[in-house]
């Protein structure tokens, strides 16, 4: 897949001052990590990439249709295990039981969770609960990957787990756009952009 670019890009919410102006920049494959103080647009600009929000000025090019997002808090079912949270998408993507779950293992597997794949989601922890929605939003084989704020509201040993799994995958086949002002999870992204006024 080609390189998504944005050429000049401003973005303004109407009778507000601009949020930033003049961002340009180009995001291949793997994790980048959107950076910037609170309120500099950063989930603004996820919001751009997912195609809900235009732009006011400049544009953005190659952006892929089939996009996931992976939310700051964790949604699932509690009763059901880790495992068929992530063997869901497969199969509804079509994929047979069995090919699904030997999938969804090793899926699982690139998240460290392969060891509590059978225990519920209510019994996961908060820093493997937010690595289940990386796993998951993973199964649904999505061109492009937005995730927000992964480790606000995890402590810093859970955070730390997850920013193992984004160092992890920052050589990734599909784009992982992250935005966080955690500086550690930055540093684990293969590259950067920052957000400012
Ligand atoms: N729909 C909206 N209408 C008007 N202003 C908005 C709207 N959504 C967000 N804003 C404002 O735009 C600014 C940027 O918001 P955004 O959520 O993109 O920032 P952020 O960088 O993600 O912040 P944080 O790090 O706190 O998540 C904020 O001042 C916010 O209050
Ligand atoms: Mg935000």
């Amino acid at each position: 897949m080609p390189d998504i670019r944005a050429d000049g890009l401003a973005f303004q919410y109407p009778d507000q001052p601009p949020l930033f102006e003049d961002l340009t920049f180009r995001i291949g494959h793997g994790t980048t990590a959107l950076t910037g103080p609170s309120g500099s647009g950063k989930s603004t600009l996820l919001g751009i990439l997912a195609g809900w929000l235009r732009p006011s000025h400049g544009d953005v090019s190659n952006l892929p249709s089939r996009t996931q997002w992976v939310l700051q808090s964790p949604i699932g079912s509690p009763r059901r295990s880790a495992l068929s949270h992530v063997e869901l998408p497969l199969l509804a993507a079509g994929a047979l039981l069995q090919d699904a779950s030997a999938e969804a293992y090793d899926i699982l597997a690139r998240v460290g969770l392969d060891a509590v794949a059978e225990r519920p989601l209510r019994h996961l922890s908060g820093g493997e609960a937010q690595r289940l929605m990386l796993a998951r939003a993973m199964a649904a084989k999505p061109e492009l990957m937005l995730v927000d704020e992964p480790t606000a509201s995890l402590d810093a040993t859970s955070a730390a787990t997850v920013i193992e799994v984004i160092h992890a995958l920052a050589d990734i086949g599909m784009p992982i756009v992250i935005a966080t002002h955690d500086l550690h999870l930055a540093d684990a992204c293969r590259s950067r952009i920052e957000v400012r006024r």
